[in-house]
């Protein structure tokens, strides 16, 4: 039996899945990694904990495959990772120079500042990489490593400094490392970067200069269906790595979004991209433009609109591991459920500022609304209330930048999907029908996707005509001024949030 692996490399957590000819995963494994923060708002990751932890579900999924089906060959593997994690690491010794800084982590809030004050504009860099200045991509992370970590600065002067985002860096390791591994991105993670030229696909000098680059440091830019190199060693080796795309990008082939349609992916952050087509878009709402996916290096690139949320499960996360509410995760929709609104509490969770559409390193989670009739109930429903808002946020800034009249539905994937009523809530703020798929687990899928297409394992049509598959649907059930009324206090409490600056 052949089958297509799929690592995907996650902010919380590391999976392998193993798919069948028909898609379907056979066996997966996973395992959450250590998260460093060494100080307020910043966030770090070991890109050796990184590394072993691929080791350990490779090695799980693997054995889980045999127990289950017998003998089986692996045709070929796709990536799929947290996108602007930034880390560096040196040619001669192929160790890390520094911990990844994961995109989370605002601690380059000054630099960010400093570029807009110099630029003169936070939008400095739209025209040609479709991003604003914020903490959140690899740019102003790798000047941050530059400027303050002596070793660093000494590779890059010296020659020897390598840059990737965690994609280059899993694709390093496997194909070698510093035994002649590749240094390769595609143009799904370099295009979050703030270095990508978006129309050529190419790394932009000038801003490379910006950020403390140099051209000899950076990774080839790739298509996203293609092969990379082999894996040198191990349980896999010899496979050939023939998919790599972002972590948002790889749902969205997933969930096999055509021109014109969009999906939600709600993880740590949460992440709505609109496929554009052939075309960019640019953003005047705050938005972002990007890629969506290139499938073959002679393809075409497919765009995207998207708006990136930076805090949705992780509220969830945060009730239960700093406020104790809740015992698990899953719990919140039960105990949501206890009560049949929020009783006016509004939650911003602006924990490391405010993303899209605001780009506010500033504003900071506010709880507003509150009396001594609310409980613990009130407050995960306003959380779980919070994701969608958030969303509908960004859904409107997507129809107007892309002058949307209708929108027919919401794909919606990622761990918190399996909460029914966070989607009936998101139905309902949204105004349209949220739908989501059988197997909701699309993003290590679309790096399957990916991989399987670059050796001919399925065709580029097979792909999106398999797309059709059952889903849920949630419809809106509320009214247009209940939705309305809501939508209008909680951007008030917004405004609280950005009110709140230093
Ligand atoms: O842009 C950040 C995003 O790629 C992280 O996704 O699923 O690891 O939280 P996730």
């Amino acid at each position: 039996m052949e089958l297509i692996g799929a690592i995907d490399q996650g902010t919380q957590s590391t999976r392998f899945c193993l798919y069948d000819a028909n898609a379907v995963p056979v066996a997966s494994a996973q395992l959450e990694f250590k998260q460093y923060y060494p100080h307020p708002g910043w966030c770090e990751h070991d890109p050796i904990e990184v590394w072993e932890s691929i080791m350990v579900v490779v090695a799980q999924c693997m054995e889980r495959a045999k127990e289950a089906l017998g003998t089986f060959e692996v045709k070929a593997l796709g990536i799929t990772n947290q996108r602007e994690t930034t880390l560096v690491w040196d040619r001669a010794t192929g160790k890390p120079l520094h911990n990844a800084i994961v995109w989370l982590d605002t601690r380059t809030r000054e630099i960010a500042q400093r570029l807009s004050t110099q630029l003169g504009d936070k939008g400095y860099f739209r025209a040609v990489t479709g991003l604003p200045i914020s903490t959140y991509f690899s740019g102003v992370k790798l000047r941050w490593l530059y400027e303050n970590v002596p070793e660093v600065k000494a590779a890059v002067e010296a020659g020897t400094c390598m840059f990737g985002t965690m994609d280059s860096w899993i694709i390093y390791k496997l194909t070698g490392g510093v035994n002649g591994g590749e240094h390769v991105t595609d143009v799904t993670n370099a295009s979050r970067t703030l270095m990508m030229d978006l129309a050529s696909k190419q790394w932009h000098v000038p801003y490379l200069e910006i950020f403390g680059a140099k051209p000899a440091m950076m990774p080839e830019i790739r298509s996203n269906s293609e092969i990379y190199g082999k894996v040198k060693e191990g349980l896999l080796a010899g496979v050939p790595i023939c998919g790599c795309l972002g972590d948002q990008q790889a749902a969205m082939l997933g969930q096999r979004c055509v021109t014109g349609e969009a999906k939600n992916t709600y993880g740590t952050g949460c992440f709505m991209l609109l496929n554009t087509g052939n075309k960019i878009v640019p953003s005047s709402h705050g938005l972002l433009t990007t890629v969506a996916f290139q499938l073959g290096p002679e393809k075409a690139p497919q765009y995207a609109l998207e708006g990136a949320i930076a805090i949705a499960g992780a509220v969830i996360s945060w009730l239960r591991d700093q406020l104790g509410v809740l015992n698990t995760a899953d719990e919140s929709e039960a105990v949501a459920r206890l009560v049949p609104d929020t009783s006016g509490v509004y939650f911003v969770p602006a924990f490391s500022g405010l993303l899209a559409p605001h780009w506010r390193d500033d504003a900071r989670g506010i709880i507003v609304g509150l009396t001594t009739y609310s409980n613990r109930s009130h407050l995960v429903r306003a959380a779980l209330e919070a994701i969608c808002f958030q969303s509908r946020e960004v859904l409107d800034a997507m129809r107007k930048d892309a002058n949307l009249d209708a929108v027919k539905g919401l794909k919606v994937d990622g761990g918190a999907t399996k909460n029914n009523l966070l989607l009936q809530i998101q139905a309902d703020l949204l105004g349209v029908p949220v739908l989501r798929p059988d197997n909701q687990e699309t993003t290590a899928l679309g790096a399957a996707l990916a991989a399987g297409l670059a050796v001919k394992f399925w065709t580029e049509a097979q792909i999106f005509r398999s797309g059709s598959a059952k889903r849920d649907e949630f419809s809106p059930q509320v009214s247009r001024a209940d939705r309305e009324a809501r939508y209008a206090k909680w951007r008030k409490a917004v405004q609280r949030s950005l009110d709140l600056t230093d």
